[in-house]
């Protein structure tokens, strides 16, 4: 029987992976993204982000001839929708925006035929693959025999490809045939196990998944401020409480960052403010911990200041959200650094994994270690964990927020 064919619209950190999958197992894929220079990129057989291993897969999918990329949504039997869910900000409850979303079924709408699956793999609030139903329809078209589920991503950057097939997968149509039709598609290519369920528990299931890390890490943060004020090592305090059978406490951070974690307990909470007091205190208290780092590092500019008399110059380790990965959005370094600098600081910035960035240039991390007065490390890359970095860093002045010096 001959494979159908697929269109993924969003080619970033999940789309792109994604369609190297699917055209390395044999589906003919179009790919598309609004921005020419990706897809430019992508098919001279390179890539736009840093991931582990993808530059292979999509080599070898480019080469196939199984892959191209577009700038247009390419006419197919199945549309995977992998675009941004930011949120807006506001000055209350920020509010999720599905506007890249209805874009993409926009486009996708003008080339449905009858049979057709829309799968939607962004991270959306509870109601948004009804939302595309109904937006589709309103568009003019013929909605009754279009199928469309929801089946949300949940791999860890760094690992995407081997998650993408290793991981078990929720999917929830708006009715059982689109249920079935999706979930039947996923387990061409997924190893993990294909859960059936219904959209708006799909929807839910990931945004839930995401809220309780979320909560994890937010109780490891409180703990490190009430440990700092008590002069008690957290790090170990975690260790010796994890030693109980039944605790697992998560290690606290200089807050909690991405595209996920950061955005989707949000996506709860604006829904249904007056129920979900505990997942939109966790963000808080997450949020709160960059501005504390913030604060810890003023205190230690004032103190070889006043010491020393000088201006110290800061080595600021790490931008990126989390360890290994050139991701920045929402990333608490990135803010801490953005606030530092802005109120004048003297920094230096070091981030293995960028090149350039538009406000910083970065430093070397000897180069860091050898100019500064004071090292802070917001992140735990693996270039600052070194036998050969780790003495240095623990002879010099230097404030860990991470963990990387225990
Ligand atoms: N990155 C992750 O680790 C991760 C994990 C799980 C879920 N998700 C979710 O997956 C979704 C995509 O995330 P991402 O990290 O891949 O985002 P991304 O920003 O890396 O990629 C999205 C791509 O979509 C393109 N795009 C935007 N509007 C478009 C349109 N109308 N048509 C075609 N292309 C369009 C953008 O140019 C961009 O290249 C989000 O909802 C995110 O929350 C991400």
């Amino acid at each position: 029987m001959k494979k159908k064919s697929v269109c993924i619209v969003g080619l970033g950190y999940i789309g792109l992976p994604t369609a190297a999958l699917i055209a390395n197992s044999g589906f003919k894929v179009s790919g598309v993204d609004i921005h020419q220079n990706i897809v430019q990129i992508i098919n001279k057989g390179g890539i736009h982000i840093v991931e582990p291993d993808l530059d292979i897969a999509i080599k070898e999918a480019i080469e196939s001839e199984n892959f191209k990329a577009y700038i247009d949504v390419q006419k197919s039997d199945i549309y995977i929708i992998c675009v941004p869910t930011p949120f807006h900000k506001s000055l209350g409850v920020p509010i999720p925006n599905i506007d890249y979303v209805l874009d993409a079924a926009k486009s996708i709408a003008k080339h449905l035929k009858s049979g057709d699956l829309i799968i939607i793999e962004s991270t959306s609030p509870v109601g948004t693959t009804e939302t595309v139903r109904n937006y589709i329809k309103d568009s003019g078209v013929n909605i009754d025999n279009i199928n469309i589920a929801y089946c949300p991503e949940r791999v860890l950057p760094g690992k995407i490809l081997k998650e993408l097939v290793e991981n078990d997968r929720i999917v929830g149509g708006i009715d059982i045939k689109s249920t079935k039709l999706a979930s039947d598609f996923y387990r061409n290519f997924v190893k993990g196990e294909v859960f059936e369920t219904t959209a708006k528990t799909a929807e839910m299931c990931k945004l839930v998944e995401n809220s309780s890390r979320d909560v994890s890490i937010a109780f490891a943060n409180e703990l490190s401020i009430i440990c700092d004020k008590e002069d008690i090592n957290v790090w170990e305090l975690i260790e010796l409480a994890n030693k109980h059978p039944r605790v697992n406490i998560l290690q606290p951070g200089a807050g909690v960052g991405g595209h996920c974690i950061a955005v989707d307990p949000w996506f709860i909470v604006s829904r249904d403010e007056d129920n979900s007091r505990l997942i939109r205190t966790a963000r808080e208290v997450n949020d709160f911990k960059t501005n504390w780092v913030i604060e810890r590092i003023k205190i230690a500019v004032s103190d070889i200041n006043a010491k020393k008399n000088i201006k110290p110059i800061v080595a600021c380790l790490g931008l990126a959200f989390k360890p290994d990965i050139d991701d920045l959005r929402e990333s608490p370094a990135l803010e801490i650094v953005s606030s530092l600098s802005k109120q004048g600081y003297d920094l230096i910035v070091v981030e293995p994994n960028i090149k350039n960035h538009e406000l910083f240039s970065m430093t070397d991390i000897y180069s860091a270690i050898d100019q500064a007065d004071l090292l802070v490390i917001l992140v735990r890359h693996k270039e600052f964990l070194s036998q050969e970095i780790i003495p240095k860093l623990k002879k010099s002045n230097t404030l860990d927020f991470c963990g990387a010096l225990q």
